[in-house]
């Protein structure tokens, strides 16, 4: 039997004004009371981390951000270094998202740097892979999977593994309500396990699915032995489908 905590992590994107995030996260915390058999976290723009780590405070809610630069400080004019998003409460930071990578150009070796400078803050790392439709439909999604996986961790220190959690996201599936079925979620994320288990000398590490993740798919994705929780998006803006996110998942 495995061990590991399933997470569910709300992507909110570019969503929320304060007084949005605010009630969301309220009306999260109080769905998900004393819960521990799952590990909630929340990621809301940069603008609404403080008001969310206020309203979660106390609570087993995590708080996380979508990204975060390398530098630790500096000239850097719009960017957010990751000391200030452990400063302001965050837990986590998911580095190497499909967007990031599509809209601004966040390489292999930039998800790496973010990886590394994550860890130095102190904080987790939720790092995001996944192919894209033509790069499935080509027979290419093992080796861009594990491509973005072993380039992203390159360097990754083993004695940090528990740190560490890979989101699979397949590319097609994000925003577009076609889910990858159970089974093209568990071939994948058993790829990824084998992965780490032979970089890293562990399989004991969290691995997310997200595309499309909605209270009616997530009991089917999350029975499947290598799927450990979800990265969600459209359906974490709405505290009724989150929360029954959270509560199909066993
Ligand atoms: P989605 O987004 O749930 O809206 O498909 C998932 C993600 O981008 O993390």
């Amino acid at each position: 039997m495995s061990e590991r905590t399933k997470m569910i992590a709300g992507n909110w994107k570019m969503h929320k004004t304060l007084a949005e995030a605010r009630q969301l996260a309220r009306e999260i915390v109080q769905g998900v009371g004393r819960e521990t058999r799952v590990e909630v976290v929340l990621a809301p723009p940069y603008t609404a981390l403080a008001a969310a780590a206020a309203e979660i405070s106390g609570s087993n809610v995590k708080l996380c951000a979508q990204d975060t630069f390398w530098e630790e400080k500096g000239a850097f004019t719009g960017a957010i270094a990751p000391g200030m998003l452990a400063d302001v409460g965050c837990t986590y930071v998911i580095v190497g998202h499909s967007e990031r990578r599509q809209h601004f150009g966040d390489d292999d070796e930039a998800v790496n740097r973010k990886v590394h400078a994550v860890l130095a803050a102190g904080l987790k790392p939720i790092m995001c892979v996944g192919e894209t439709l033509g790069e499935r439909e080509d027979g290419k999604t093992f080796a861009v999977v594990e491509t973005q996986v072993l380039n992203g961790l390159a360097g990754f220190p083993v004695s940090e593994h528990e740190r560490l959690v890979i989101a699979y996201e397949p590319v097609w599936a994000i925003g577009t309500g076609k889910t990858a079925t159970p089974g093209q979620a568990q071939e994948v994320h058993h790829l990824i396990r084998n992965l780490l288990a032979d970089t890293l000398g562990t399989a004991d590490i969290r691995i997310l699915y997200g595309g499309s993740v909605t209270p009616d798919n997530a009991a089917t994705l999350m029975a499947e032995p290598d799927l450990d929780g979800a990265l969600v998006g459209g359906a974490s803006l709405k505290a009724a489908s989150f929360l029954g996110i959270i509560a199909a998942t066993r």
